[in-house]
């Protein structure tokens, strides 16, 4: 399977169809997490299964993976986690997709691509423009998690969304996560990775406010 896909390719610019909250979950009421660039998904899954009162959403840009993670959803017969498939950008950007960001309760970016060459930045997921939409539509109080193990990336992430006047940082020790998305700090698989090899994690939580 492709590693990396050229999320400008214009093979992403047509989205597909965004189902509503109802057809998405069994309680569309409930809490709503969303994380870009899930990969296979694993994280959303452990999540998912222990922490039936929120609903989890995961967009991912490698096809396969998202029909393989919606097999799984199905086969499972899970009803508070569902994956959309694209370059979460152009998703997220599309009016169809507004009651999305509107009724998040938080969003992570886990590991994202770090597209090392100048060249290539244009090409990482957080951009002042995506951060500029998402500041105009979420909910004063949405979190925003950031993690990543690239430095350089975690200063460009950290630089964009700070630039933005409506996010503030959180301090790290004053935060709960009991009552957050992940309240048993579960690892994604490339922050298992990272732990393994004694890497350094780089992370920020932010509030829209
Ligand atoms: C390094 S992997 C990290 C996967 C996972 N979050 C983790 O922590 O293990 C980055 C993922 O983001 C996906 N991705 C990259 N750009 C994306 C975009 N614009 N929209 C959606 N997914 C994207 C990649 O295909 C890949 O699966």
């Amino acid at each position: 399977m492709r590693q990396h896909v050229n999320p400008l390719s214009s093979n992403f610019n047509q989205i597909e169809k965004i189902p509503s909250l109802n057809e998405m979950f069994g309680d569309s009421k409930s809490n709503l997490h969303l994380d870009i660039g899930c990969a296979a998904g694993e994280f959303l899954f452990d999540l998912a299964l222990v922490n039936t009162s929120w609903n989890y959403l995961g967009i991912e840009i490698r096809e396969k993976l998202v029909k393989n993670a919606k097999l799984k959803v199905f086969k499972k017969e899970i009803k508070n986690l569902y994956f959309l498939f694209g370059n979460a950008n152009n998703i997220l950007n599309d009016f169809q997709s507004k009651f999305i960001i509107k009724n998040l309760k938080s969003l992570s970016f886990n590991f994202p691509d770090p597209w090392f060459k100048k060249r290539h930045h244009k090409r990482r997921v957080i951009q002042p423009e995506f951060i500029n939409i998402l500041s105009n539509s979420l909910q004063k109080g949405t979190l925003i998690f950031v993690k990543t193990d690239v430095k350089d990336l975690f200063d460009y992430m950290d630089h964009t969304i700070t630039s933005n006047f409506y996010f503030k940082t959180i301090d790290k020790k004053d935060f709960n996560y009991s009552e957050s998305f992940n309240p048993n700090k579960v690892k994604t698989n490339r922050e298992k990775y990272v732990i393994d090899n004694q890497l350094d994690i780089f992370e920020k939580i932010y509030i829209k406010n």
